[in-house]
C-alpha cells in the first residue's frame, strides 16, 4: 500500500513509539504504521478540510480507529508537549517544515525522534536540526516514479550512525542527478554579472566541489 518513499519514512520509527504524522493526506503511512506493528499510536493530522475528510473515511476504512487519531489544524500546534516519541513530516517543502516544528516548541522538545522528507531545501532542515540541539542519526534515498527523495532522522541523545544512505544503491544516481541541477543553475547565474559576485553563486560553487569529490570517491 505504501510507496519505497513512505517506507523509508516508516523504517525509521522507533518500535512502539507513539507517532505524529504532520500532512498524513490519505494517511497511508499512519495505516501501516499500525496494521505493521511498528508504532503503537498514530495521531495523523491536516490542515485542509478536503484531504481531512478523505484521512477520516480512510482510517476509518481500515478499522484501525483505536490506534490512528485524526485531527484538523495547523502542523504541530494542535498537539499537547508528550503526547507522541516521534514526529514525521513528509511531502512538504523545507521552509513550511521547519516553520511547523519552530511554531510548537514545546512539543518537539518532548518528542525523542523527528522523521522529515522534504521536497526541497533538506540542506535547510539539517541547519534547523543541528541549531536546535538534535542529532542526525540516518538517513536516506527511496525513489518513487522517477524522482529521488531524500529523508532524515533525528534523534535526542543518540550516536550518529554510519548513513544508511551511503550505502543506497540511489546514491551516486541522486548526487549524480543534484551535480547536473546545480551546473545548469550555476551555467545561469554565470550569464549576470551580480550573480557571479553573489554568495549563492560561491555556495553552488562549493557544493559543485564537493559532491564532484563524492563521485570521485564512489566511480
Ligand atoms: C503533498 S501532501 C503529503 C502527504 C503525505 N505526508 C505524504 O508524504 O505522502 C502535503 C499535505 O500536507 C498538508 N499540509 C500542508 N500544510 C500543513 C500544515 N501546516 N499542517 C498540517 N498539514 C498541512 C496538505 O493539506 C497536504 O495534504
Amino acid at each position: 500500500m505504501i510507496d519505497s518513499r513512505m517506507a523509508a519514512v516508516m523504517n525509521f520509527v522507533r518500535e512502539g513509539n507513539r507517532v505524529a504524522d504532520i500532512g498524513a493526506d490519505h494517511g497511508y503511512l499512519a495505516i501501516e504504521l499500525i496494521k505493521s506493528g511498528r508504532a503503537s499510536k498514530v495521531i495523523a493530522t491536516e490542515k485542509n478540510i478536503g484531504p481531512f475528510e478523505i484521512l477520516g473515511k480512510n482510517i476509518s476504512d481500515s478499522g484501525f480507529e483505536n490506534f490512528i487519531e485524526v485531527r484538523l489544524g495547523d502542523g504541530l500546534k494542535i498537539l499537547s508537549a508528550g503526547e507522541v516519541d516521534t514526529i514525521c513530516i513528509a511531502g512538504m517543502g523545507g521552509a513550511l517544515i521547519a516553520k511547523i516544528l519552530d511554531d510548537a516548541p514545546e512539543v518537539v522538545q518532548a518528542a525523542r525522534q523527528v522523521i522529515i522528507q522534504p521536497m526541497n531545501v533538506a540542506k535547510k532542515i539539517r541547519e534547523w536540526l543541528t541549531e536546535n540541539n538534535w542529532t542526525i542519526v540516518d538517513e536516506d534515498l527511496a525513489e518513487s516514479t522517477g524522482i529521488i527523495y531524500e529523508i532524515i532522522c533525528a534523534e535526542k541523545n543518540s550516536p550518529k550512525k554510519i548513513f544508511k544512505r551511503e550505502s543506497s544503491p540511489l546514491s551516486k544516481k541522486f548526487l549524480t542527478q543534484r551535480l547536473e541541477k546545480l551546473q545548469r543553475v550555476l551555467a545561469e547565474m554565470s550569464k549576470s554579472e551580480s550573480a557571479r559576485t553573489s554568495e549563492k553563486f560561491s555556495a553552488t560553487l562549493a557544493e559543485i566541489s564537493a559532491i564532484s569529490c563524492k563521485l570521485s570517491a564512489v566511480s
